[in-house]
């Protein structure tokens, strides 16, 4: 069965050693498709690079929270150019991290807050990264109500995934939903009905069970993508499939 990674950073070092023989291979192990996500500008320029060489790749343009303190005056600016790009879908990943709070929260929500107002622009969806900082990321979604986005590696609550449904965001679910301590996620994959739900890998982080604490890869997807299928009493073969098409759906493809 096909799959597909909504979520991942081949970019990052961690596959300088073996990113070449990965980007022959994961078409051969049944990878429709995967989104490289942007963390800054550098890396989404990257990002859509990659993607205008890769048929199975798109590409999403964005800065991270944690990059937050980098961006320099008109980041948007650049940006925008790259979403023009036909392989570049969504603007991401933007929001707001207090958990590691590398960059000052007031930074994390004017830069945030930009993006937002890019992707009512340009009409692109959003990807959102949100750690302990659920009223604040909430609040801004709220005001800019009407985007298309996704929750990305959900990890929030029961009630906050109920509101960003409520705003028509998807949820995605990484390998961490697979972990043995995932009693509080697992019931929200349960709860997200099947036509808001996403699978991801958030490589090189997150390796799903049993592979835990290793590196991730976007072809592990399918350990995430099983766990759903588990979690929502349906078939493998069913939860791949509605994957792609929420992505699709999702990004435009
Ligand atoms: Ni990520």
């Amino acid at each position: 069965m096909a799959i597909f990674d909504t979520h991942a950073h081949l970019l990052d070092e961690a596959f300088d050693e073996d990113r070449e023989k990965l980007l022959t291979e994961l078409p051969q192990m049944g990878m429709a498709g995967m989104v490289e996500i942007g963390v800054d500008v550098d890396w989404s320029r990257k990002a859509a690079a990659l993607a205008a060489e890769h048929a199975f790749i798109y590409a999403s343009a964005g800065v991270h929270p944690h990059e937050a303190s980098g961006a320099k005056e008109g980041f948007t600016g650049e940006l925008r150019e790259l979403l023009l790009r036909p392989e570049v879908v969504a603007i991401g990943e933007i929001g707001l991290d207090y958990h590691y709070d590398y960059s000052p929260r007031e930074v994390q929500q004017s830069v945030f807050e930009a993006q937002l107002r890019l992707a009512k622009e340009t009409n692109k969806p959003v990807i959102i990264h949100m750690r302990k900082a659920y009223e604040d990321t909430m609040a801004l979604l709220k005001k800019y109500k009407g985007l298309r986005g996704v929750m990305h590696c959900y990890s929030g609550s029961l009630e906050t995934a109920k509101e960003a449904l409520k705003l028509g965001y998807f949820i995605s679910f990484s390998g961490s939903v697979t972990f043995k301590n995932a009693v509080n996620l697992q019931p929200v994959a349960e709860y997200v009905p099947l036509e808001r739900i996403l699978a991801e890998t958030d490589c090189p982080y997150l390796s799903p069970e049993p592979f835990r604490g290793r590196r991730n890869d976007p072809s592990r997807v399918r350990y995430v993508l099983e766990k759903l299928a588990d979690l929502k009493k349906i078939s493998y073969d069913d939860i791949c499939a509605i994957n792609i098409k929420n992505a699709r759906e999702l990004f435009g493809l």
